[in-house]
């Protein structure tokens, strides 16, 4: 079982680039020393709560400052990149990480993103997104072609395209080859067509958790996309990111993440997002309640939306996370603005990886 963390990042508006940077290096650091597997960075354009807008520089910004932690753009929007200009970038910043380096893949989940890039909403960007990916996957192949798509065009120059003009080309592919870069895919809505591609063409699955029959379905989709063309459908693939507190006892998680970047991210961000695109529903299907969205507080957060309490007791909510869910491979915690008071929160970062983690059998 693997512990990961997710920096969407979650970050009062008044931050300053620099503050969200520097925080970035301060957590890669303290989460490589504690054990985690993977740090994920999210790429957002006009969101004052998650500015960063290019998770590559974080990236490699970190490269020198950890040794064993592997970073991802969680997620490079394909939509909004060239897709030769990406693929060249991925794969030289995977060489330059030697390996510690994978690509995660989102088509974009913001309309004011979607319209800064000048499209009206997100609705046409997955197609986009597919069409990306399978040229990307062409530039890193290195074999001269020229191509022109609905959206975009790309190609690989060959020795027929400039006789006598022998260069040597710089390879910007993956470190190791191609079969050695993991893709990874969101996945967020039930039965999701994002996933279904990932299944299909072998990229992972990653989930952000919205209750446990959207998770299950986010497995089974995968899992019956990957069967389809003959894949193997390994669960210790299965990323899911969740809320996570710790502190010595139950009480004191909760007193302390009720003082956290957590409740600020949840009172002033998130809740009015999951209330106004009706996110809560599947997490208040589960929690046994029967209340309206309109009244989740933050009571009802700390006990059905975020895992609180002492290491024994986040690892029990997992591990029923796991019996209703048939269990994942890695389990992701989201990143918190925790500026002002970081003690208490890189406590609880440590003591996932190096206390809760380690124990839970989940697979
Ligand atoms: C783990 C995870 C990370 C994501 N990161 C981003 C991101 O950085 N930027 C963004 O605009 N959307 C992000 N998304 C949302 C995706 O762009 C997209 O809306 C979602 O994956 C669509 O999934 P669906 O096909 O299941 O509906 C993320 C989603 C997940 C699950």
């Amino acid at each position: 079982m693997k512990t990961g963390f997710f920096h969407t990042p979650y970050i009062l508006p008044k931050r300053t680039a620099r503050q969200v940077f520097d925080w970035s290096m301060e957590l890669a650091m303290l989460t490589d020393e504690a054990g985690y597997a993977d740090f994920m960075i999210g790429e957002h354009y006009t969101l004052a709560w998650e500015n960063i807008p290019c998770p590559e520089i974080i990236i490699g910004a970190a490269a020198r400052l950890t040794k064993r932690i592997r970073f991802a753009p969680m997620a490079h929007l394909l939509p909004y990149h060239n897709p030769a200009t990406l693929a060249t970038q991925v794969g030289w910043l995977s060489q330059v990480l030697e390996g510690r380096y994978f690509l995660g893949v989102a088509p974009g989940g913001h309309h004011t993103d979607a319209i800064l890039h000048g499209h009206d909403n997100i609705g046409e960007l997955q197609a986009k997104m597919f069409e990306a990916l399978e040229l990307m996957e062409r530039v890193w192949q290195r074999q001269p072609f020229k191509e022109r798509t609905a959206h975009f065009q790309a190609g690989y120059p060959g020795p027929a395209d400039f006789p006598g003009y022998e260069i040597d080309y710089a390879d910007n592919s993956p470190w190791g080859g191609r079969d050695k870069l993991e893709i990874a895919v969101t996945g967020l809505t039930k039965n999701s067509s994002s996933l279904k591609w990932a299944g299909e063409r072998n990229y992972s699955p990653i989930s952000f958790f919205g209750g446990t029959e959207v998770m299950k379905s986010h497995w089974d989709t995968w899992a019956a996309a990957a069967a389809s063309k003959g894949h193997a459908a390994d669960r210790s693939r299965f990323r899911v990111t969740r809320d996570i507190f710790i502190a010595d006892s139950d009480a004191e998680a909760r007193r302390l993440a009720m003082n956290s970047g957590l409740a600020d991210s949840w009172r002033e961000y998130l809740g009015p997002i999951y209330k106004k695109f009706n996110l809560f529903q599947g997490i208040i299907e589960d929690s046994g309640t029967d209340i309206d969205p309109s009244q989740v507080d933050m009571e009802f957060l700390a006990e059905h939306v975020w895992l609180c309490g002492s290491p024994e007791t986040v690892r029990r909510k997992l591990e029923l996370m796991a019996e209703k869910t048939g269990g994942w491979g890695e389990i992701i915690v989201n990143s918190h603005d925790n500026i002002d008071n970081p003690k208490p929160y890189f406590e609880s970062l440590q003591r996932l990886a190096k206390e809760v983690t380690p124990k839970l059998h989940v697979l």
